[in-house]
């Protein structure tokens, strides 16, 4: 029997397979290995799958074949080619993470070959081949070679030392807890869940770093983060952390932190020296500057590059990374200044350091202009920046997208922005090339996610929330992928394959995203949340803020005209980009908010005009949100209960919300207009 956790291990969860034992058992009943002891890992991953899901033992060979006939050959390329030929090929298509899983054939004899160049390549490799196995495929004639399409791939952890998580709904911090640095079972398995989708960075701690987090890089810190990196480390994944831009004088006693001051360059390589003694694969540094209260170069009059640089210079030796965040833009605007729009700082702050920073650094941008709302075009950066390393910087963790309590699957939106073409070199610009380096020439790209993990026994508060964690892992390996066979092999992996769970749960995460967006705030609004938690309906809560966040709706339009006669934020793009955002006739309905000043009478596509159109959206997204509880209850008695109870109170409470989001929403616009629902509906008054 498998140990029995407190916790669900998600896709990872050893379930009883014993339908596909005999298929399995000829191969599986011997492993032989090639290599030292520093292949245990990933063999102990096999074999503890193999007993406990399929109920195979198998017997294990140590660098000899002898009295094997058929078995799993574990091993690194050159060892393995050392035993067998017909490899070559391999040398060369295989990268350093990839790995290949092969099954050959010797007269009689079978072998299923599963290697890689480095150590790293076959622990993700061995997760694939788990997961071919708990799916059943056929590994008869597999030849399978996988590599990396993206180099970073990195989550981003919003987690403070007093255990608390910005931005977390799913209890506290698996890291931290009272000040101190928390490790125990858990850690291990956390780092297995993101080595099997492919993971290879965590940014532990939050980019808002504070006084306390500050001395994450001294020697106390630096002892017990040793540990934890290492736990990490051997499931291929690298530690980094969030650094204040300030900490020389928090920690150095300086009086400065102007990165083009001797005294401070000098105390960061100091600093750097000897996190490298503590953590030889360290990652890096994860800065947030000048943005939202924190510290920065501009404190100096310096630039981004002056400050990403001169921590580029102190990581270099070690072959570190500074991964520097394109989130800055005025958070102290006055509503009454029309002029300044938020959606064109980052391009406005980045594109003219565009080549002006070192091979090791990375700018990381958010998806969209603004912050992570359930939609908002493409950052502009990405295409403006040619010479420049960037990571795409999406959120897991659903601050704006319902909170875990509510079912928003991401993975629809995350494709679509993979996907988006930027036309920077013409057709064929899209996001997911930029990021592979096949646009630019650059290569240090990838992707980083804001992390929906915390303490809660299925990590995630919302149990299909797994879902989110698990296809960012795997888009950032492949963004080719299709999102409707990660959303099939996700449910096979965690509920089974039965028929009707897959076609439920699948209909409820590919819709879900579409029903959050129509019952909040549709057509490239966005906001409209309560101020603070971000949670609920509130048409005006960020109205008069200082966050550059406005809608400015009266009685007879609504939105910011963002058009080249407006802001002239629809210049950051290329054409046709700028062409079609800036007519309001061209301008894709599902962001024609974000874009366009509109009049409430404007008539759209379908000949409604956009108030009707409003209202008919709210409507239809709390049907569709009833359609996606109506789903899972059908599934009742197919998922165990404890599960089944917990996602149905939360489909319960998305329903409710759902409702409580459209009154708020509709009722507004009707006080705004007067104008009641043509289908005779409720609105409130
Ligand atoms: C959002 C979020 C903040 C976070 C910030 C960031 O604004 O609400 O909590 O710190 O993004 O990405 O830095």
């Amino acid at each position: 029997m498998a140990e029995i956790k407190p916790y669900s291990m998600c896709w990872l969860e050893y379930t009883d397979l014993n339908k596909y034992r005999d298929k399995y058992r000829r191969i599986f009943g011997n492993i032989v290995v090639l290599g030292d002891n520093s292949l245990n890992l990933p063999l102990k991953e096999l074999r503890d799958f193999l007993t406990y899901s399929l109920g195979i033992k198998p017997k294990i060979f140590r660098n000899t074949f002898a009295n094997t006939s058929n078995f799993v050959l574990i091993g690194k390329l050159s060892d393995v080619r050392k035993v067998l030929k017909g490899l070559d090929e391999f040398e060369f298509s295989l990268g350093e993470e990839g790995f290949l899983i092969k099954k050959v054939e010797f007269g009689e004899n079978s072998i299923l070959i599963l290697t890689a160049k480095e150590y790293v390549g076959l622990i993700y490799g061995v997760f694939k081949l788990i997961e071919k196995l708990k799916l059943g495929e056929d590994i008869d004639k597999i030849n399978f070679l996988s590599n990396p399409s993206l180099k970073f791939r990195i989550l981003n952890h919003w987690d403070n030392l007093d255990g608390s998580v910005e931005r977390g709904y799913a209890g506290n911090s698996i890291f931290f807890k009272d000040n101190k640095i928390i490790i125990n079972d858990r850690t291990k398995d956390y780092a297995r869940l993101l080595s099997s989708i492919g993971i290879n960075g965590i940014v532990i701690n939050n980019v808002n770093v504070k006084k306390k987090e500050v001395e994450l890089l001294t020697i106390p810190y630096l002892k017990k983060l040793k540990e934890l990196a290492k736990i990490f480390s051997a499931y291929g994944i690298k530690i980094y952390l969030s650094i204040n831009f300030a900490s020389p004088i928090y920690l150095g006693g300086l009086n400065t932190a102007d990165p083009l001051d001797k005294r401070v360059s000098l105390w960061w390589k100091t600093k750097v020296d000897e996190i490298y003694e503590y953590i030889p694969d360290f990652g890096g540094f994860l800065v947030k500057a000048d943005s939202e209260f924190n510290p920065g170069p501009h404190m100096y009059g310096r630039t981004h590059a002056d400050g990403a640089n001169m921590l580029g210079e102190a990581l270099e030796p070690y072959g570190g990374f500074v991964i520097w965040r394109a989130f800055v833009y005025n958070c102290l605007q006055d509503w009454r200044d029309v002029k300044t729009d938020r959606a064109k700082a980052a391009y406005d702050n980045f594109k003219p350091l565009d080549g002006k920073f070192m091979d090791n650094v990375i700018v990381q941008i958010k998806y969209g202009p603004m912050d992570f709302q359930v939609r908002e075009p493409v950052n502009p950066l990405f295409g403006g920046l040619e010479q420049t390393n960037q990571i795409l910087e999406l959120q897991i963790t659903q601050e704006y997208t319902g909170q875990q309590i509510h079912l928003c699957y991401l993975g629809v939106l995350w494709k679509e922005i993979l996907e988006f073409d930027t036309y920077a070199k013409g057709k064929g610009s899209e996001v997911k090339e930029i990021l592979k380096g096949s646009v630019f020439k650059i290569k240090n790209n990838g992707m980083a996610g804001v992390s929906n993990v915390g303490d809660n026994i299925n990590w995630t508060g919302h149990d299909l929330a797994q879902a989110n964690l698990y296809t960012f892992g795997e888009l950032a390996w492949n963004p080719d992928e299709k999102i409707e066979k990660i959303v099939e092999r996700w449910i096979k992996l965690t509920f089974g394959d039965d028929e009707k769970v897959v076609e439920n749960i699948s209909y409820m995460l590919l819709n879900s995203h579409k029903a959050y967006e129509k019952y909040t705030t549709p057509l490239g609004l966005g906001w409209m949340v309560n101020p603070g938690h971000h949670y609920g309906p509130n048409p005006e809560g960020y109205e008069y803020s200082k966050w550059g966040t406005y809608h400015r709706a009266n009685y007879e339009a609504i939105g910011v005209d963002r058009s080249s006669r407006g802001t002239g934020y629809t210049l950051q793009y290329h054409s046709p980009w700028r062409e079609i955002y800036d007519s309001i006739d061209t301008c894709p309905e599902e962001l024609l908010l974000f874009f366009h000043r509109v009049p409430y009478n404007y008539r759209l596509k379908s000949g409604k005009t956009l108030l009707q159109t409003y209202y008919d959206l709210h409507f239809e997204g709390v049907e569709e949100a009833e359609e996606i509880r109506r789903r899972w209850i059908e599934l009742k008695g197919k998922i165990d209960d404890k599960t089944y109870e917990r996602v149905l109170q939360r489909l319960n409470m998305q329903v409710e919300h759902a409702k409580e989001w459209r009154d708020v929403i509709n009722t507004y616009f009707f006080r705004r207009t007067g104008i009641p629902d043509e289908k005779g509906r409720k609105i409130y008054p």
